[in-house]
């Protein structure tokens, strides 16, 4: 543990389970208070008890991402609760894949609402507070970072509008890195392979299917693979802005 969070204040999305989860452990054991949010508040509730027992003031957020109004409030309550904002993790996301042509509408508005429209409502809520954190800071700067995935790079046949989001919020990223970096507001993007998480399994049956098959034999990466890979982000010296970093499980072609 290094500890060269302590005294700033992280905010990660999705911490209910997967990478966020692990994520908001790593940054709460890189010194950081933890602001943690999600839709499943028991799950929050049981990881902010485990946090506090180790000493890291937690707080809960029980939100929708998709819900402007909802963020709002959430990322209000972290600046009134915790006093400021260095950190945020956009890692709240859903997956629903399969070809095009067979594909409910309901599942690219959900993909839409949370992967694409869920990061520009955190982010822009989040971005007056990250400003000053960076200005007043003993460390002066702060960061924002998005997981994206492998499918935000290369798109595959049966992720089309997965890819699309994904793709969307790599060119948001590069372009708000550009905007922010004149006052020290670090702008990152983390893109996974395939990891070893909840997210196919909210997918439709059949899908479902086939993604276990494509994955048969190949040896997943697990969430704290990418939590590292958050942790040493924003855990650099304010001279260095790691600005992307590609983590393929060491099976992965694609
Ligand atoms: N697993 C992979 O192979 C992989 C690969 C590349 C990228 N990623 C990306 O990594 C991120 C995390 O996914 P994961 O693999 O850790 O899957 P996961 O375990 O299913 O976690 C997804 C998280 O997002 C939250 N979430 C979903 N919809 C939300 C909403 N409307 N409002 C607030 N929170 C919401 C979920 O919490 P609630 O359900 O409690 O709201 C959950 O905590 C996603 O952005 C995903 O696209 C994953």
């Amino acid at each position: 543990m290094t500890e060269s969070l302590k005294g700033t204040v992280a905010l990660v999305t999705g911490a209910s389970s997967g990478i966020g989860e692990a994520t908001a452990r790593t940054l709460a054991g890189d010194g950081a208070t933890i602001a943690v949010l999600a839709r499943r508040g028991d799950r929050l509730r049981a990881l902010a008890d485990d946090l506090r027992s180790e000493g890291t003031t937690t707080l809960v957020l029980e939100a929708d991402i998709a819900d402007p109004q909802q963020v709002q409030a959430a990322v209000g309550r972290v600046v009134a609760e915790l006093g400021r904002l260095d950190t945020v993790v956009n890692n709240a996301g859903v997956s629903f894949t399969g070809p095009v042509a067979e594909a409910p509408p309901q599942e690219w508005d959900r993909m839409l609402a949370v992967n694409v429209a869920g990061v520009l409502h955190v982010t822009r809520a989040a971005l007056p507070h990250l400003v000053s954190a960076a200005q007043d800071s003993p460390r002066r700067v702060a960061d924002v970072v998005t997981i994206s995935s492998t499918a935000g790079r290369v798109a595959r046949a049966g992720q089309a509008v997965y890819s699309l989001t994904k793709s969307g919020v790599n060119a948001f990223c590069e372009s708000l890195r550009q905007e922010l970096q004149p006052k020290r507001v670090r702008v990152g993007v983390v893109e996974p392979g395939t990891v070893n998480t909840e997210l196919s399994s909210h997918m439709r049956e059949g899908v479902r299917e086939t993604v276990a098959k494509q994955l048969e034999g190949m040896e997943l990466l697990r969430p704290q693979d990418i939590a590292d890979a958050v942790s040493y982000m924003v855990t650099r010296d304010r001279r260095v802005a790691v600005n992307e970093m590609l983590v393929r499980s060491g099976d992965q072609t694609w």
